[in-house]
């Protein structure tokens, strides 16, 4: 009989549905909110209310893009966390209802592990493998030696590499999420015009802090000479800060491989859609040192089908959650 989960996501500013049938991926719907854009960042009580509209259009549309219907579901698996509180509620709160009421097992995901997954829905992940994690709230390194057991080796002491980007663009005015923003001028500018700090962190941790600030006192600095030195430099100044994100990215990288001699590295979660740090990672393959896994672009970002993937393969293991279990916020990766 085949297996046919419904995977719900809405642990931030996306509300997510999708449905996989035997571990192939029929739909994947995602309803990402505009209303932020206008706040430089995700506004949580805007968030939950946009979730609240978009949870039923979102899961009628995965099932009905996916011909699939209610009562042909074997679970409903769910990021449980970690997120948002007030976003994370409204999914959970919706795929307990619709287990319970269909009679059929929910399935809790960690968001940070659904990130890992993605790679698993596009090809065959041959385990263990090293993941670079970095999203807006997360940057780390991973030894992943199964779906459910993965290894933090390495994480940020302070901001993620996605916060630093959409920091550092707010502070040049530009718009939020500011990853995409400069990812876009990077491609057309210089990223040996100008040097920003790269902190010395301990062993495999990163930190974004430092580069953040030492970022904002040269743009002090040069506004004082030409008021419209973003205007004048945007280009040059968004490679730059993307060269030197990848730089400290890459290194780390390279000192986990070279610590644990596992050479199969996975790129994940939302600043996995960087042109620069993509290219990175290819790099590292064309010259024959890794094998690489990088994730379409369509599942970069937060999405259902990560949700769906892991639990599938929780679904074969049985590993089911119980009706009573309550959402969590800060958690990082860990297995569950
Ligand atoms: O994983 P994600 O969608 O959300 C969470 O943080 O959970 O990641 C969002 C982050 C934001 O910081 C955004 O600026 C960054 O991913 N991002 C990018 C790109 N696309 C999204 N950063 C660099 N280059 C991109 N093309």
């Amino acid at each position: 009989m085949s297996i046919t989960i419904l995977g719900i996501e809405s642990s931030c500013d996306d509300t997510g549905a999708a449905v996989i049938r035997d571990g192939k991926l029929l739909s994947n719907v995602t309803a990402s909110q505009k209303v932020h854009e206008n706040y430089g960042g995700v506004v949580p009580e805007l968030a939950s209310r946009a979730h609240q509209q978009n949870i039923v259009p979102v899961v009628s549309t995965a099932l009905k893009e996916a011909g699939v219907s209610k009562e042909e579901l074997s679970a409903v698996c769910v990021t449980l966390g970690p997120g948002l509180m007030g976003s994370l509620l409204v999914g959970v709160s919706f795929a307990k209802g619709l287990a319970a009421s269909l009679g059929i097992p929910l399935i809790e995901a960690n968001h940070l592990q659904g990130h890992v997954m993605a790679n698993q829905l596009t090809q065959a992940l041959e385990y263990p493998f090293l993941c670079l994690l970095v999203s807006g709230g997360n940057s780390q390194i991973l030894r992943v030696d199964a779906y459910n057991k993965m290894t933090i080796l390495g994480q940020t002491i302070d901001d993620a590499a996605g916060e630093a980007m959409d920091k550092c663009s707010k502070v040049m005015g530009f718009g939020y999420p500011g990853g995409p923003i400069i990812d876009k001028l990077a491609r057309k500018g210089n990223p040996d015009a100008y040097t920003f700090a790269k902190p010395n962190v301990k062993n495999l941790d990163y930190s974004f802090s430092g580069l953040k600030t030492s970022f904002l006192y040269f743009l002090r600095d040069e506004l004082k000479k030409d008021a419209l030195f973003v205007e004048h430099h945007k280009e040059d100044l968004a490679a730059s800060l993307e060269k030197t994100i990848v730089d400290i990215l890459m290194k780390k990288l390279k000192l986990a491989v070279k610590q644990t001699g596992i050479r199969h590295v996975a790129l994940s979660g939302g600043v996995s859609a960087n042109t620069a740090l993509r290219q990175a990672f290819l790099n590292q393959e064309k010259a024959g040192n890794w094998k690489v896994y990088i994730p379409p672009f369509s599942f970069t970002t937060d999405n259902a089908a990560m949700i769906a993937i892991t639990g599938y393969y929780k679904y074969l293991d049985k590993d089911f959650c119980p009706l009573d279990k309550p959402a969590y916020s800060k958690v990082g990766i860990k297995p569950v």
